[in-house]
Order: C-alpha cells, then structure tokens, then sequence
C-alpha cells in the first residue's frame, strides 16, 4: 500500500480486529421499540436508550408530521441567522417548564451541548474536574477546552476534593447524572453542598436521567431547580427517553444569554430540524401529563432485578433503565451477545474504548413497555448464555 494514510488505517484496523473491539453497524429496517427488525427477523430490543418508547409514538409522530406539513423539513440556518422558529421556541419553553429552570437553549446534538459548555465557559485560568466514567463528550469538550482538566475516580467525594485543590478563577465539577455504561447516580446535592464549591458551578449531563430519574422524570436534578438560578448546569438529550434528537442546556438566563453569544457549537451549526423539535415538545407535554410512565418504567427496572437475582446474575449496582451485566473479556462478550442475538434478544455488547479493559459488559437497557414476560425470557436466555460461555 502506497498511500501513507491508507497504511496507517491499515495498522490500526489491524489492531482493532486483534482486540475483538472491532464495531459493526446494524442497520434495523423499521420503527425504534420493543419489537425491532433486521434483516428480516424480529428481535426483543434491549439496547434502546429510548426508555419510555416515545420514538414511536402516535402523540409525537403525529406533531413531527404536522411541523413538517406546516414549515417543512430543514431549519435552512443556524438559531442566530434564520434557523430559529417558533417550533423551537416552543420547545424551549415546555423544557424550562418541564424542568423548573430560568431558561433553556436547544442545540442540535448532545455533543455539541457539552462542547459548548466547556469550551464557552472555561478558559486558562480555570479548572475543570471531572468523574473518570464521564460520556466520552465530555472528555473530549474539556481536552478541547483552554482550562486545565482533571479527574477524580468514579463518584468518589474524597477523590473528587483533592483534585478541586488550588488555586483558579473557576472551578467547576462535571459529572453525568446517570452514568451511561454504568447505570449509577451522582449525588449532585452532595457536590453542591461542598465548601470547596460554593459559588463554584457543577454541571451534570443527565441524558439518561431526563424521562427516567426523579418522580416526575425531570432527572436527577429534579429536587435542585432552586440552584439553577446560581450554580447549576443541566445538559440533557433529546434522543433518548424522550425519543427524538438532539439536546439543550439548562440553567440561569444570564448563563443562556452568555452561550448564545459565545458558543461556537451553538452558532456555527444548522439549528434541529423543526419537526424534531416539535416531536421532543409532543413528547415532554406527553410526559407531564402521563404521571404514571416513570413509575411504569421503575416497575420494569426492580421486575428485572428481582428475576436477575433469582437467576443469580450479578449486575452492576444502578437503579437507572442501564442495566449493565459485567462479563469481562471482550470475546465472552461477544459470544454472549451473540447466543442472545441468536435467540431473538437485541442485547449491547460494550467494550473498550468505550469502558476500561477487562471491564466488558452486556449493557441491558429496560423500557416502559417491555412485558414482564419478555423481561422473563431475557433473564433465562442470559442464564443459559452464561453457562455456555466461560464468564471472568
Ligand atoms: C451521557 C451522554 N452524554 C451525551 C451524549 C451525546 O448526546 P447526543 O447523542 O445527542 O450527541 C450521550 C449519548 O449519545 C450520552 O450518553
């Protein structure tokens, strides 16, 4: 091979495949819910992040299609030329009510939000502090921000005060509500009551708690709204419980303001497409009428541990719709995932880069409306994978 880029994509291909970390995409054919396709075959998904199976739903497809009868499919700019509408604004308003927050902004992605945060808010003299199991954005947005960047082991207050030592203008604590490989909970009220923090801002990327945490499915913030007016950020998506795409920041409007001046991720980007603003509005109204869906989902989630427990499988400690099922190596992963995929399961097999070496895992995400009986048949069919594939 001639070309020096082709070689070097070569070797690191090589490598991957010598790892058992190579990827593959899986296209499904059809709508995201409990009953998915692929290639024909119908599979039990248990690797969606959509927990309340909202992506499907007639209420949110129904104001998806309207949007797009009514002003069509693209935004054509980004917010601050002519992107913005009335759609968005109006989602807008249902997250800020949703979440009891001053104000909110959307952005297009949740990668971008947290781009935004930490490369817009933090610079040299500054310091960001982060939780080691962090989402991969948020790594890479403070290795792309100018402040200095440290981290403290997984949910570990002690750890968490030494590295806030020093001297800087800002420190700022960063940590995902729930964790997205783990399934555990930060306790966001403990590092706001910190004395090295008062004053100081934490923010929390809560994708996964928005629609699942806290009674009304507000997130793991749900009881902190009165430190939105001060010190709390809250990231969270669009994408995943409440089943559409993209993200938004909530907090003060001094700090909305400051972001829409300076973001660069906000401003040089074409804002959401409408229509997908309208289903994640349709969605949130959904959920704060429903007041039974999070209860439902939390009935699915302790239904699965109970039958996990019988089955004497050891999941991770997590209370979230992230169940994840420790195996280790990456071809007992592979294999597991592959004996489940065999039996009708859709089942995430997640190894590294994405979690550490050695800490491979099945990452089983549970839905509102997955039957018990479902949940049953996955807990037996994991059962006897593992007793056909040797576990560390
Ligand atoms: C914890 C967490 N933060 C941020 C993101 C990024 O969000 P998005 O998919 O909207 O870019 C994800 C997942 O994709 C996530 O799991």
């Amino acid at each position: 091979m001639n070309s020096p880029l082709l070689s070097h994509l070569a070797e690191k291909m090589a490598q991957r495949h010598e790892q058992h970390r190579i990827r593959q995409l899986i296209t499904r054919d059809g709508a995201q819910d409990v009953l998915v396709r692929v290639a024909g075959e119908t599979l039990i998904n248990f690797s969606s992040n959509d927990y309340l199976n909202l992506a499907n739903h007639p209420l949110v497809k129904e104001a998806a299609v309207a949007s797009v009868q009514r002003e069509g499919l693209g935004a054509g700019a980004s917010h601050l030329i002519s992107g913005h509408s009335t759609t968005h604004a109006a989602l807008e308003v249902a997250l800020a009510e949703f979440l009891d927050a001053p104000q909110v902004m959307v952005f297009s992605s949740g990668y971008l939000a947290n781009l935004a945060l930490l490369t817009t808010l933090f610079e040299k003299p500054d310091l960001i502090v982060q939780d080691k199991l962090n989402h991969a954005s948020l790594i890479d947005a403070a290795r792309f921000s100018n402040a200095q960047h440290r981290r403290y082991r997984h949910l570990d207050v002690a750890s968490l005060q030494q590295q806030l030592k020093g001297n800087f203008r800002i420190k700022a604590v960063v940590t995902d509500g729930v964790f997205s490989m783990d399934g555990d909970c930060a306790n966001v009220a403990e590092y706001l009551a910190l004395p090295e923090l008062s004053q100081q801002p934490v923010i929390v990327d809560d994708a996964h708690g928005i629609g699942v945490m806290g009674k009304r499915g507000a997130g793991t913030c749900e009881a902190l709204s009165h430190e939105f007016r001060e010190r709390l950020i809250v990231m969270g998506t669009l994408g995943k419980a409440l089943g559409a795409a993209g993200a938004f920041v909530a907090g003060s409007t001094d700090l909305i303001a400051a972001l829409q001046q300076f973001a660069r991720p906000y401003i040089y980007t074409t804002a959401l497409a409408p229509a997908v603003a309208a289903g994640a509005t349709a969605a949130i109204r959904c959920l704060m009428r429903e007041t039974g869906w999070v209860a439902q989902l939390h009935d699915n989630i302790a239904y699965f541990k109970r039958c996990a427990a019988q089955a004497d499988l050891s999941l991770l400690p997590s209370n979230s719709a992230i169940q994840p099922l420790l195996v280790g190596g990456e071809s007992e992963c592979m294999a597991l995932a592959k004996g489940l995929w065999q039996n009708g399961f859709w089942v995430g097999a997640i190894r590294p880069p994405t979690v550490a070496a050695g800490a491979c895992r099945l990452r089983i995400t549970i839905t509102r409306e997955h039957s018990r009986a479902q949940i049953e048949r996955l807990v037996s069919a994991i059962a006897a994978q593992m007793s056909n594939v040797s576990v560390e």
